[in-house]
């Protein structure tokens, strides 16, 4: 009898070796290492084309400028928000791995574009059964005139049989941890299992130019065969993310073959499914009021799309030795260089009180133009004078205390303008070369973090 071949996978990043390892090379990682049984597969036809189909013939070297160029063509959704994500629609023949924590809403999202698009859809699930998956259809309640299939399969074999024979022309796979190919002994959910099942469906969407969305969990500690390992197969990563206890869900780009891999998607999580928030600004300031300190407004971009959103902090003094330091959706190690730069250089005495920061609506923001809002928010909470409603923030804050220009000012201003702000605060800077004329908005062009504590507190 042939003897099983294993090899040791990296569980983080799917790194493969001939022995055990402690410390993963690649990632670095500790302790990640599983063995799995590989049975090479020798010279065989691609999986979805054991039952019928052509035989592939072998492919030609070409110069490039004799390729006739393809339009790229686009199946549009009626989910605006998916649309922008992808770069304007799903391009066929693309592989799309949605990731993101279990309870975020990644099948209700797959489900529900399953249902809403005219297109035929074969949604594929190996998590739940057909009836579970029909009360969540009659949920979000838009099944009327779906063309929608529903099959309940892990075998990547047998999914690929009924896709023959129901001709979708979009694939979605709930989840790809739950799928397994013959070809591979190790358990569903493992890395070459994982990556044996991808690479089958990568060959079906390539070949037959149907595109496939794979649904992909990842835990916090990345402790399962998380979709990492696939990030560089696939043609676009999407991360659904958001705070389970709050109702909005972000749908972002981590990769894009097809269009920029910073776009944004926002949608709120109702009794009936997720709803698309076009405007986003609205929501995340809508719970002001006036008068309070601690709060900042900050003109953020996310993409290509700006947003006003509010900062919260908390300063008050510490009750023990060590003061704590906490923030929700913004970087922590960043809050603390923003203190370090307020105590250093201006002299508050942030070093025995607690400073808790939140950014609203659940967001998380790596947009550094928030550092400005972030620094008024917290000085405004430590003096307790309130920041007028109707002005808003976008700078970068250097280590020396100076305000640093952002990318985009114009569209920041003019979304700031439209949602009815009357000054917004920028590095001097944004400033230059800047036709104030067109605005109505009161522009104020700062240098320094001093100058603008002076222009807002007095
Ligand atoms: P689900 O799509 O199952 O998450 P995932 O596939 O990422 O694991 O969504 C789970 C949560 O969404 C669950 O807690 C219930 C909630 N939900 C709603 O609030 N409204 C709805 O219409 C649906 C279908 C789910
Ligand atoms: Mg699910």
């Amino acid at each position: 009898m042939a003897k099983t071949k294993t090899s040791f996978f990296c569980q983080n990043c799917g790194y493969e070796s001939a022995k055990w390892l402690g410390k993963c090379p690649a990632c670095n990682e500790w302790n990640t290492f599983v063995e799995e049984v590989v049975a090479r597969p020798s010279a065989r036809a691609p999986e979805w084309q054991t039952t019928a189909g052509p035989k592939k013939q072998s492919r030609k070297a070409a110069v490039i400028h004799e390729i006739a160029p393809v339009a790229e063509s686009r199946l549009t959704t009626p989910d605006r928000e998916l649309n922008r994500v992808l770069g304007g629609g799903i391009v066929r023949g693309s592989l799309v791995l949605v990731g993101g924590e279990p309870g975020i809403g990644k099948s209700t999202l797959m489900l529900q574009l399953a249902l809403t698009m005219k297109a035929k859809t074969l949604y594929v699930s190996g998590e739940e059964s057909e009836q579970q998956l029909k009360m969540r259809a009659e949920r979000i309640s838009k099944a009327s005139q779906a063309n929608c299939y529903i099959l309940t399969e892990t075998a990547t074999a047998n999914i690929f049989t009924q896709v023959q024979s129901v001709a979708p022309d979009v694939v979605i796979i709930d989840s790809i941890q739950t799928l397994h190919s013959p070809h591979v002994d190790s358990a569903p959910g493992s890395v070459s299992q994982v990556r044996e099942c991808t690479a089958e469906l990568l060959r079906f969407a390539k070949e037959t130019n149907v595109p496939v969305f794979i649904v992909g969990h990842i835990t916090k500690d990345g402790s399962i065969a998380g979709p990492k390992v696939l990030e560089h197969m696939v043609d676009t990563v999407l991360q659904f993310e958001g705070d389970r206890h709050h109702a909005y869900r972000i749908l972002r780009a981590v990769k894009n073959r097809f269009g920029s891999a910073s776009e944004l998607g926002i949608y709120e999580m109702q009794g009936s499914g997720l709803r698309e928030v076009s405007n986003p600004s609205e929501i995340l300031l809508s719970q002001r009021e006036d008068g309070t300190s601690g709060t900042a407004i900050a003109v953020l971009l996310e993409g290509m799309r700006p947003m006003l959103i509010e900062v919260q902090a908390l300063v008050s003094n510490s009750a023990y030795g060590t003061p704590q330091r906490s923030s929700t959706g913004f970087d922590t190690k960043r809050m603390n260089m923003l203190l370090a730069v307020l105590e250093k250089r201006f002299g508050f005495r942030l070093s025995t009180q607690d400073v808790f920061l939140n950014i609203a609506g659940g967001l998380r923001v790596e947009d550094p133009a928030i550092d400005l809002a972030v620094i008024v928010a917290i000085i405004s909470s430590q003096q307790d004078i309130a920041v007028p409603a109707t002005v808003a923030f976008a700078g970068e804050v250097g280590l020396s205390g100076e305000i640093r220009a952002v990318n985009r000012i114009e569209q920041r201003i003019a979304e700031a303008e439209k949602l009815g702000f009357e000054t917004i605060y920028l590095a001097k800077y944004n400033a230059k070369g800047l036709d104030r004329r067109k605005y109505n908005i009161d522009i104020k062009a700062v240098a320094r973090v001093e100058e603008m504590f002076q222009a807002v507190f007095g």
